[in-house]
């Protein structure tokens, strides 16, 4: 079943799977609620629902509960559910008081939806997602290392712009062969405003490759980059696993000098230029979901 925010991904799936579709109606009323019709039957059918929680994230989320209690409700078997970008995932805690842990509410409805089990693709933090007792975690590092081996970039410097980043890269440095770095990131939690340092870098006359999980506003990346061309970087390329790219954050990346931005079709927009379908289906095989 393919929700509205992950058509392109879903039609992937589905054409390396051979998967069949279940069919769906989805509508908004007049006043602003979503709708959401089963056009099938789904009595003892078994169902991989795929639906990212990109922006507008509140629909979407809307969309899949709805998607999910529908197949469940009208006597769907097991629903495995594939959420390509999780939102709220940043708020993994509560940081000030008086928060709340917005990733453990969301974990919680999807699974009183009517979720049997739960396939992230590299979800923000390991914390983010303990509220799914029933879940796997699907590591899509093997997409990009395929675009950069195939486009020039084996052996090049891997940097994560945060710490917290650092396995991604050093994860992808490995496939391609090249070196691996970091920035010391530190983020104000009442402002959200970034601050930059050097941690382990050494990209001076490098074809660099700085890698995120999440591209929002991108502060972060471009902060990282002013290091990196400081450094003597050679040339900057930008990736993401999820690209929201608020506002012109896509202009911003450009105009600070990336050189290639990537982002995967986990948010599906004009910027999504990578497929992780075939991650998807490989780590589905894997755990024997398929
Ligand atoms: C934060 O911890 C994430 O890993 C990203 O670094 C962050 O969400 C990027 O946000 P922005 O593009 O707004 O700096």
């Amino acid at each position: 079943m393919i929700g509205p925010a992950s058509r392109s991904l879903g039609e992937k799936i589905c054409l390396l799977t051979g998967l069949e579709k279940i069919s769906v109606q989805t509508k908004e009323f007049p006043d602003g609620e979503a709708y959401v019709r089963l056009l099938e039957d789904v009595k003892g059918v078994d169902a991989l629902i795929v639906q990212s929680l990109s922006p507008p994230q509140d629909r979407n989320l809307m969309l899949l509960l709805q998607l999910i209690s529908a197949f469940k409700t009208n006597g769907g078997g097991v629903a495995s559910v594939i959420i390509p970008y999780m939102a709220y995932a940043r708020q993994d805690k509560v940081f000030l008081p008086g928060e709340t842990a917005s990733a453990h509410l969301i974990a919680k409805m999807i699974e009183a939806a009517g979720a049997d089990r739960v396939a992230l693709v590299e979800p923000h933090s390991e914390s983010a997602i303990q509220g799914f007792k029933n879940r796997i975690v699907i590591d899509v590092t093997r997409s990009f290392a395929k675009f950069y081996l195939e486009n020039g970039f084996e052996n090049a410097y891997v940097v994560a712009p945060d710490k917290n980043a650092a396995a991604r890269a050093k994860k992808l440095a490995e496939m391609i062969k090249g070196g691996f770095g970091w920035v010391e990131k530190v983020r104000d939690k009442e402002t959200g405003g970034i601050s930059s340092t050097e941690g382990e870098l050494n990209p001076a006359g490098r074809k660099t490759i700085l890698i995120d999980d999440i591209i929002s506003t991108g502060g972060t990346i471009v902060e990282a980059m002013k290091l990196l061309k400081a450094k003597g970087a050679s040339q900057v390329s930008v990736a993401c696993v999820h690209g929201l790219f608020v506002g012109n954050a896509y202009d911003k990346i450009r105009n600070a000098g990336a050189s290639i931005i990537l982002s995967s079709d986990t948010v599906e927009n004009q910027y999504s230029n990578i497929s992780v379908a075939e991650d998807i289906v490989r780590a589905l095989k894997e755990k024997n979901w398929l």
